[in-house]
């Protein structure tokens, strides 16, 4: 038997020593992992194929400024928090709309590239980054608060906690808008302007079902923001981050109201009679 050519030692020892670092690196969690992201201005793009280092507990975001520091300098995202809170880096992640900061990389398929492409609802500007204005000139559309004089003689007003608590979910959207996003009629219809969308059909909920507010906004809802456009399939519900059931509290009661006023004449009476219904 003769001893190993000196060359074939030293490569058996640096596959020995890699297929042992690569062992110890996925006992850590450190893997490589592909990615597909969207490059591109103006809506005029493809993906582009992207290999980085990861490790567990790193989300969709950390990967992509990973990329951006030692692969792509020029590659555009819009983030601010990395916290789930300012609603910035919202994105469409294998497909579906999310956040970037709190889609963690362990949550997707192994084995297969993580695609990542901007919002598809609103006018692409570049790579990650579409232009959200849009949302914020639908919002000064809506009645504002329009509380009822105080009841009592030193300013203050009585409410039930349980119309606080009703409303109080609405107030914690982020105006990520990835709701908007993931709507039909938004994003495949392109009818921005008959239909403001869920997050503000959320917003004019918040509005309209505050124990104080005493504006009706159901003729704007059914002829200026286009709430017949939405036909319940809980799409927007599924997406949003802050868990808001943006359908069945929000759209529906909504609806409710808007039936109530315009096409059920004895509730309009009554309504009439007795002021603004708050419940
Ligand atoms: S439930 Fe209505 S608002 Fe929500 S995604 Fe569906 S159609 Fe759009
Ligand atoms: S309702 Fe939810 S999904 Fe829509 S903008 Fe607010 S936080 Fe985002
Ligand atoms: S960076 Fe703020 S929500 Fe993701």
């Amino acid at each position: 038997m003769t001893a190993p050519h000196a060359d074939e030692a030293t490569t058996g020892g640096v596959d020995a020593y890699t297929a042992a670092q690569t062992a110890q690196d996925a006992a850590v969690g450190h893997r490589s992992r592909d990615f597909k992201v969207w490059r591109g201005t103006d809506g005029v793009g493809e993906f582009r194929s992207y290999t980085t280092e990861t490790d567990d507990g790193m989300v969709v975001l950390d990967a992509i400024h990973q990329i951006q520091a030692a692969q792509a300098n020029d590659l555009a995202v819009r983030w601010n928090c990395k916290a789930g809170k300012c609603g910035s880096c919202s994105a469409e992640i294998n497909g579906k709309p999310k956040l970037m900061c709190m889609t963690r990389l362990d949550e997707l398929p192994a084995g297969e590239p993580v695609t990542v492409e901007p919002m598809r609802a609103f006018p692409h500007v570049r790579d990650l980054v579409t232009d959200v204005s849009w949302n914020f000139r639908v919002k000064p559309r809506i009645q504002k608060f329009t509380p009822r004089p105080p009841d009592d003689p030193d300013g203050t007003w009585r409410i039930q906690q349980r119309d606080v608590d009703r409303v109080q979910e609405f107030r914690k959207c982020i105006e990520c808008f990835l709701c908007q996003d993931v709507c039909h009629v938004l994003r495949d219809h392109h009818m921005h302007e008959q239909f403001v969308g869920p997050r503000f059909l959320v917003y004019a909920a918040a509005l309209e079902m505050h124990p104080l507010d005493i504006a009706d906004r159901t003729t704007e809802l059914k002829e200026e923001f286009g709430i017949g456009y939405c036909n319940i399939t809980k799409c927007c519900t599924t997406v949003c981050p802050e868990h808001i059931t943006i359908t069945d509290n929000a759209i529906i009661p909504l609806k409710e109201r808007v039936v109530d006023k315009h096409y059920d004449p004895l509730r309009a009476l009554v309504r009439l009679v007795r002021g603004k219904r708050k419940d």
